[in-house]
């Protein structure tokens, strides 16, 4: 270094300085303990924004709430009980599965329960390793950090995140070249939960720092769904009657936030139509929504008729599909092929995705003579 070379102490501080500039863009703070508060969900001149108001409503903010994916609630019950009885944060938590099925609930049950703040990014808004060192740096000892989609961070990032998960430092290269030099900053101690729709992306470095595990959420029961739909009635004051909390869950693809978005439309159904939310408005509700007796929405219907009427129902590559139905092979593996692979319509092969003759009976399509 030249003579204008700074002390390791005055070098950390002025990089500190800079990356705490940039920190309130890359993620949500919690204004209480364990509790998430959305920037934009605050009330404006026009109103409070309704999805993200009633979304928030309705997520379970105590355990005793949260139906379903038992399993898990009972290892994340014991792991917090052990981590408080040492009084020291749990370790990191990985949770994957489909979306709409209760990750980042999750997460705000678990820090409301250790209470802590939670801090809230996503992959993709971490772009570069300043921004990961700024939110790092900008935790208070025992936070939560949330990442969510944790599968689009990208490599370099991936890289310096394994020591601030492993040892709470940070390890930050200065320059290029000869002159480079490397600080090492220490971290307050954190938990880090992160969440995917895609596990397969994560790479096994990354995968095997989750110390506290790795849980893959399942899809619900019907039992569990219609528990869901009749709490969040409650919770939106709408009397509902119990065929019509069935015939909401049998189309909901298994999914909380597919049930209550359907709830939702149900209701303005009924209200617009002066009528009561019974089976007979929920069933024209979700009919003129596309939304048939499976489940399924007109996306996964096109998908299959695709395959089934382009393809001769298969085998055919992701991305041949995707082009034929101009979709992105994302929302094609993480929306739609889950529940169509649940409901046993699809099958992933080796050599390409396959209609089942399942598939072809409920779309009335007949089965090409090669399957
Ligand atoms: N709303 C969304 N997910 C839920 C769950 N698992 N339990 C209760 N209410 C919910």
């Amino acid at each position: 270094m030249s003579s204008y070379c700074l002390k390791p102490c005055d070098l950390k501080i002025a990089i500190l300085t800079l990356i705490k500039k940039k920190a309130p863009k890359l993620y949500k703070r919690t204004e209480e303990k364990g509790t998430m508060v959305k920037k934009e969900n605050q009330e404006t001149e026009e109103g409070v924004k309704d999805k993200d108001f009633l979304d928030q409503t309705l997520r379970p903010s105590e355990w005793n709430e949260y139906i379903g994916q038992e399993s898990i609630k009972n290892n994340i019950q014991i792991l917090l009980k052990a981590a408080s009885e040492r009084k020291h944060p749990p370790e990191h938590l990985l949770f994957y599965g489909p979306p709409g099925l209760g990750k980042t609930t999750l997460a705000h049950l678990i820090a409301r329960e250790m209470g802590v703040q939670m801090k809230v990014t996503s992959g993709p808004a971490i772009e570069k390793v300043g921004d990961l060192a700024s939110i790092l740096t900008n935790l208070s000892p025992g936070d939560i950090l949330f990442i969510d989609e944790i599968h689009r961070l990208n490599k370099t990032v991936e890289e310096i995140l394994y020591p601030a998960m492993e040892s709470g430092s940070l390890d930050i290269i200065i320059g290029k070249g000869p002159s480079a030099r490397t600080i090492q900053l220490e971290l307050p101690s954190f938990t880090l939960i992160a969440a995917t729709t895609r596990i397969a992306m994560i790479s096994s470095p990354l995968r095997s720092r989750f110390g506290g595990g790795v849980f893959r959420l399942e899809f619900y029961t019907q039992n569990e769904i219609e528990k869901i739909i009749k709490r969040s009635a409650k919770i939106f004051n709408i009397e509902i009657e119990q065929e019509a909390a069935e015939e909401i869950a049998k189309r909901s693809r298994f999914t909380p936030r597919t049930a209550n978005h359907l709830l939702k439309r149900a209701r303005d159904f009924a209200q617009v139509n002066k009528r009561e939310l019974d089976k007979t408005a929920v069933v024209e509700a979700l009919s003129l929504l596309g939304i048939d007796t499976l489940g399924l929405a007109p996306s996964d219907r096109s998908l299959l008729e695709t395959l089934i009427n382009k393809f001769g129902g298969g085998p055919v590559g992701l991305g041949t599909l995707s082009a034929a139905l101009s979709e992105e092979t994302a929302t094609l593996e993480e929306f739609n092929e889950p529940y169509l692979i649940q409901l046993g319509l699809l099958e992933r092969t080796p050599r390409g995705r396959t209609a089942t003759p399942k598939a072809h009976e409920h779309l009335g399509l007949k089965q090409s003579k090669l399957l």
